[in-house]
């Protein structure tokens, strides 16, 4: 059989147990501890003197192979043309991209430098699956080193409608590259058809088999003289391992104090990377909006915000920070009593199974990403539930996840008003409608879970592209 190797910008943490809720650590580090393989990438450390070196560590059927970066390469690289520029544009924030040259070349440099130190590792039939933004030229750096092995790419946020990427000045080198890979994987069909859109409009390019668009059966996409494939693969979770941990967790001492605490009231529940992707200043503001229209929530209702630091030297991350917070401020200071803080907001990261048992205790998931790739807390939220007494999802049609979880509550999330009647509405839904709701959403997450989605792609990208038969 052949080898997996997965290669990520970020590699799970190594020592603690796997990477807490969502993102791309998660979803990847459930699908790669079950086949075996190499993860490489990244290996979070930034290198201020020296070259970096390689490093493999063994870890049951898993080798972990990173590497640092060098403080240049991190700002060109990561910060720059991967995070304020590719990351804006892909969440349809075009008033929020920067553009630097520089940096762009930065980002070219290190995915060819990275492609370098992988090649020695590769093995002939060795499959090779690229994730996520950061590594679109990962592929044809690979191919011009001689690789002949199959590579997949899988996109875990949004593609951008083609008039917003245009506004990436090289727009069309980072196309002109995902059309090296052999298989594209999408969440979503919206993605797929911004990609075939972009591949006709603007790179006179050509798609077969296109519309109706069906999850896991790619389309033949024709462009820069290459021929590859492409389709959605919504990434998915193990929801019964969540389950086991919610129920394990409620146990824990975190979990027990905080029930103490919340005394009888209703719990709302977050946990989203301080992003400005994740809509968190307007879903504050709709919670104040329901306090101020159903007073019989005040004091009865705690709504807790968990939102770990991310990207935090960056000036976005730095002003949505202040903004959130002076929101929270302004918020608590209007409603809080001497025994009850509204919205308690908590900087930092939880372990997988707190949150999952903090979901597990709670009346409402609220997840409202202004954009958003797939979103795995809405999944991790609904897997959480104890089915005889389950919670509500409320969540934003903008994340990838809204088309499978059609049994969420589903919101506009920029609309205050609209969110502040979801919430009422879950908070006062009947257990028999929150039964069938949670029945639809479960019977999808367990259908389509994250081996479902790991071996989807992978029996279509063993087909190749479409072309060329299959390498060695
Ligand atoms: C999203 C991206 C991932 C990224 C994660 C955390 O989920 O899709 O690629 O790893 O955010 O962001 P960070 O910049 O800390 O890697």
């Amino acid at each position: 059989m052949s080898r997996l190797i997965i290669v990520s910008n970020r590699v799970a943490p190594i020592s603690e147990g796997g990477p807490a809720a969502g993102g791309l650590a998660v979803g990847v580090y459930d699908a790669l501890k079950e086949t075996g393989g190499m993860w490489f990438g990244w290996s979070g450390e930034v290198v201020s003197s020296g070259q970096p070196q390689l490093q493999l560590v063994e870890q049951g059927p898993v080798t972990f192979a990173t590497i640092g970066l060098a403080r240049r390469d991190y700002d060109q690289y990561y910060r720059g043309f991967s995070n304020a520029t590719l990351w804006p544009a892909f969440h349809y924030r075009a008033d929020m991209i920067q553009y630097d040259g520089h940096d762009f070349e930065g980002y070219w440099r290190v995915n060819t430098w990275l492609a370098q130190q992988l090649v020695p590792l590769l093995r002939a039939d060795d499959v090779i699956w690229v994730h996520d933004y950061h590594l679109i030229p990962f592929a044809q750096a690979l191919r011009a080193a001689g690789v002949k092995n199959r590579i997949g790419f899988f996109l875990h946020i949004p593609f951008p409608a083609a008039q917003v990427l245009l506004a990436v000045p090289p727009h069309r080198a980072l196309v002109e590259a995902l059309c090296s890979f052999d298989l594209l994987g999408f969440q979503t069909q919206a993605d797929v058809r911004a990609f075939c859109d972009y591949v006709v409009h603007e790179a006179a390019g050509e798609i077969e088999g296109a519309e109706p668009f069906v999850a896991g059966a790619p389309v033949l996409v024709r462009a820069f003289g290459r021929s590859l494939r492409a389709a959605a693969y919504p990434i998915g979770v193990y929801p019964d391992e969540i389950a086991q941990l919610a129920k394990a967790g409620a146990r824990g001492k975190s979990v027990r104090t905080m029930r103490q605490t919340l005394h009888d009231r209703k719990l709302i529940m977050s946990v989203d990377r301080l992003d400005y992707s994740k809509g968190l200043v307007e879903r504050f503001r709709a919670f104040e909006r329901l306090l101020d229209q159903v007073p019989a929530c005040r004091n009865n209702v705690s709504f807790v915000q968990i939102a770990p630091p991310t990207r935090s030297d960056m000036h976005a991350y730095q002003d949505i920070r202040l903004r959130l917070e002076s929101e929270l401020g302004r918020i608590n200071g209007r409603f809080a009593e001497l025994d009850w803080t509204p919205i308690r907001y908590i900087h930092r990261q939880y372990e997988r199974s707190v949150l999952a048992a903090l979901f597990r205790q709670s009346h409402v998931g609220y997840v409202t990403p202004l954009r958003d790739g797939m979103n795995l807390v809405a999944k991790e939220y609904v897997s959480a539930q104890d089915p005889d007494d389950p919670g509500v999802l409320v969540l934003s049609r903008f994340a990838g996840a809204a088309d499978e979880l059609t049994g969420a509550l589903i919101v506009n999330p920029i609309d205050i008003d609209g969110m502040a009647q979801a919430l009422a509405q879950a908070l006062s839904m009947p257990l028999a409608e929150r039964r069938a709701r949670y029945r639809d959403m479960i019977a999808q997450l367990r259908s389509n879970n994250v081996s479902v989605w790991r071996d989807t792609f992978l029996r279509d990208l063993a087909q190749g592209n479409g072309q060329r038969p299959a390498a060695n």
